[in-house]
């Protein structure tokens, strides 16, 4: 039995922890914390986890006095930290959101934790983290492990990585039972449309080209959203504090490849607008873009007995239907029209076509 509050409970892998929480551990009570205005929160993302055990608390992490009451008023013994900004693209646009969010509000939840929960061993930090924070690997793959040296690229990538050191820091210095994880790139339900995976398809289902940046051989890995979900929970389980573990499939994939992968889908759905790869065209890069993201995610696999449930093509089926069973789902997250004027902003800013 847990009291655990969620940071970014709204946003696309916060909701889906709340999600599988509420059905895997259905005793814990939840206090979800989001701004609910900031980029990909939305209660839309919440319907259905309501009810008794489930508080959903409207406000910022870097709220000092929100977050202290919240953590004495709920008696929380558990904090999943997922809030965060996440989109690279945006961290170039604007890194000054970036560092308040990343850095300032974890070092708020951190304080927070140091000072209500007084040295008492029966709690828990688990700081949700990035594969980014270890830098590109390079075109040889040079694989990073969990305790390889940070080496963040973009204002992103380093924000995460400052809060991950804030982390790790309240551990040496004061004790704080803490834990990490850090994922590759997700994929799933609710996913805002700056990414990859849901811009395609939504630009795909709009008749519009299918912009890759650079080359588009660029070398992700993927991961559905609830295979991340249960790794989480897996660490904030796992016995003993200061672990960390990386998060992913064994393997990479090229970004064409994914995209090609997802217009083979798309055909198959779509058969009238076929072939959808004839699509993709290629634009200017991503300043500093990373090549290759790579940190070997076998601790996990070999200690706490993970392995994902979905195959990348499993995992891209299922979220390519949700997308097409849920089409109102912009409009509901209310941010349908904005997000389309930023990207068509950022998009010909990158030398598109649009
Ligand atoms: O590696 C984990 C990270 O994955 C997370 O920590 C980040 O929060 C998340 O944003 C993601 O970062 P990426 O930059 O890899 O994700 P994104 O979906 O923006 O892009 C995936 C790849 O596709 C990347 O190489 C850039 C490229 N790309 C992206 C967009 C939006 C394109 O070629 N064209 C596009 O239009």
């Amino acid at each position: 039995m847990r009291t655990v509050l969620i940071t970014g409970a709204a946003g696309f892998i916060g909701s889906a922890m709340v999600r599988l929480l509420r059905a895997e551990r259905p005793d814990w009570r939840l206090v979800s914390l989001d701004r609910l205005h900031g980029v990909g929160g939305s209660t839309a993302n919440l319907e259905g986890t309501g009810g008794e055990g489930h508080r959903l608390v409207r406000g910022d992490i870097a709220d000092e006095a929100l977050v202290r009451e919240l953590f004495e008023a709920e008696a929380i013994d558990t904090v999943l930290h997922l809030a965060a900004e996440t989109h690279v693209d945006r961290s170039i646009a604007g890194p000054g959101a970036f560092v308040r969010s990343n850095v300032l509000g974890t070092w708020v939840l951190l304080e927070a934790a140091r000072q209500v929960w007084a040295g008492d061993r029966a709690t828990r930090f688990h700081q949700v983290s990035t594969d980014e924070v270890f830098g590109d690997r390079g075109q040889d793959s040079n694989v990073a492990h969990e305790d390889s040296a940070f080496a963040p690229r973009s204002p992103y990538a380093a924000s995460k990585a400052s809060a991950d050191h804030l982390v790790r820091s309240y551990q040496h210095t004061w004790g704080l039972p803490v834990s990490f994880s850090w994922s590759c790139n997700n994929l799933g339900p609710r996913q805002h449309p700056e990414k990859l995976v849901p811009f395609c398809i939504l630009r795909a289902l709009s008749g519009q080209d299918l912009p890759l940046y650079g080359d588009g051989r660029q070398i992700r890995r993927w991961l559905h959203v609830e295979d991340h979900c249960r790794a989480i929970l897996a660490v904030l389980e796992a016995p003993g504090q200061g672990l960390g573990y990386a998060v992913g499939p064994l393997d990479g994939t090229e970004n064409l490849d994914l995209v090609r992968r997802l217009c083979s889908l798309l055909d198959l759905r779509r058969p009238a607008a076929a072939p959808h790869a004839a699509r993709i065209c290629h634009v200017a890069d991503r300043p500093g873009h990373d090549r290759v993201y790579h940190t070997a995610a076998d601790r996990i696999r070999a200690e706490l007995g993970w392995e994902p449930r979905y195959n990348l093509d499993q995992a891209l089926e299922q979220t390519l239907d949700w997308y097409l069973e849920n089409p109102d789902w912009l409009a509901r997250v209310g941010r349908g029209e904005d997000f389309r004027r930023w990207v068509e902003a950022w998009y010909a800013g990158r030398g598109g076509a649009g």
